[in-house]
């Protein structure tokens, strides 16, 4: 070799490849459930995670879903509702913007105008966790989360089986040994499957085996995400959609069977809730799965993305920690919550059942005036004019 020069290697470095199939094999591989299916102690194997080589029809765009929780009246009509008055309720807030918690009541007895309440809460709050529910069964996830909409079924994540296709299943156990610069959680914040036509509305998820400690996710607003930006940035970025690719999860490059076509998908930047009516950062912020801002020279897309990633990341007063256990079932609202898992439950086993329902496509802030007939708003100017409402004793202010 001549000196001065560099020579390449005759066959490419097989680094970044080798990162994607150890995703792969921690998160989506048979083998750890094999593993756990041999072991007669585990009472859930029969939701054990399965890939069948099985194929759906591509999905179609759906509209017109129903809203669980627009029909009431006006904000915090559920805060009056038949939920918040049941005498056994016992309520708390997470944090100040984001998260519920309820405990002492059986998830299995509401009514459908309780979950319409709960799909109000869920809008305003994000996230709502259920504890002490030790009689709830996939079967009574199912029913609940069916009231939100259709199912929506994963095309490459594990399921149960065919007939089971609506659960997501994520598994690790004793096998399944992180790789920890991978796990980055820089990469985690995201929204689920923003590259759909009609991503995941509500998302419930419960843990049928919990590790003692680690595994918890984190939750971060959308809401809070938007309020932060200065009024020009806000309006500079409203009229603008981003492009949502599968990313770090393609099938393509992790060597799995996509039992449908994937899809990519623009949605708007900047999205308003159709039951709040407030505006939100959607889905924009992933690397992994934001492929960049349609219009918008590269540089400026990149850059954007990454701020707002940040934004979404870096905000502690806009997150919450849930920290899992067997008899607590979360659901939260996929249109207005980022959220990020920890992987640090090795050697532990962690098994989640995951069960969504496909909510309408994102609303921009101009598609929202059409469809909720009033001006889309921030979260924080509505606080703040029912805030002033309270302070004058005024009331129906927004
Ligand atoms: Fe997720």
């Amino acid at each position: 070799m001549a000196s001065g020069t560099t020579s390449l290697p005759d066959t490419p470095p097989t680094a970044s490849v080798e990162h994607v199939n150890i995703f792969h094999r921690y998160l989506f591989s048979e083998d750890a459930a094999n593993s756990a299916r041999k072991d007669e102690t585990y009472k859930h194997t029969e939701l054990l995670p399965t890939f069948p080589s099985i194929k759906w029809n591509p999905l179609e765009l759906l509209k017109g879903l129903p809203e669980p929780g627009r029909n009431l009246s006006q904000p915090h009509a559920w805060k009056s509702g038949q939920l918040m008055n049941r005498q056994e309720i016992v309520y708390s807030e997470m944090s100040p913007s984001l998260g519920s918690e309820i405990r002492n009541m059986d998830l299995r007895t509401l009514g459908n105008a309780e979950k319409d309440e709960l799909g109000a809460m869920l809008a305003e709050r994000g996230l709502v966790v259920f504890r002490n529910q030790p009689n709830f069964t996939v079967d009574d996830q199912t029913a609940l989360v069916s009231h939100f909409g259709p199912l929506y079924r994963h095309p490459t994540a594990g399921i149960p089986s065919e007939e089971l296709s609506h659960i997501r299943v994520l598994y690790q156990g004793p096998e399944s040994k992180p790789t920890p610069g991978f796990m980055s959680s820089v990469r985690q914040w995201h929204h689920d499957s923003p590259y759909e036509l009609n991503p995941p509305g509500i998302i419930s998820m419960r843990l049928l085996a919990a590790p003692p400690t680690g595994g918890d996710t984190v939750f971060s607003s959308g809401y809070d995400a938007y309020d932060l930006l200065s009024p020009g940035l806000q309006r500079f970025l409203e009229p603008l959609h981003a492009e949502h690719r599968p990313g770090q999860l393609d099938p393509l490059k992790m060597d799995m069977h996509a039992r449908r076509p994937h899809t990519s998908a623009i949605h708007p930047v900047i999205c308003v809730h159709p039951v709040t009516g407030w505006k939100t950062v959607f889905a924009i912020g992933t690397k992994g799965s934001t492929f960049g801002i349609v219009g918008l020279p590269q540089a400026e897309s990149e850059m954007l993305i990454d701020f707002l990633g940040a934004t979404v990341r870096d905000n502690i007063n806009s997150q919450v920690r849930l920290q899992w256990d067997e008899e607590t079932i979360a659901l939260w609202d996929n249109r207005c919550v980022f959220h990020a898992a920890t992987f640090n439950s090795y050697p532990h086993r962690r098994h989640a059942a995951l069960i969504s329902a496909v909510a309408n496509q994102p609303m921009s802030p101009e598609e929202a005036r059409a469809e909720l007939l009033r001006e889309p708003t921030s979260r924080a100017h509505s606080l703040d004019i029912e805030e002033k409402a309270a302070c004058s004793g005024g009331n129906n202010v927004i």
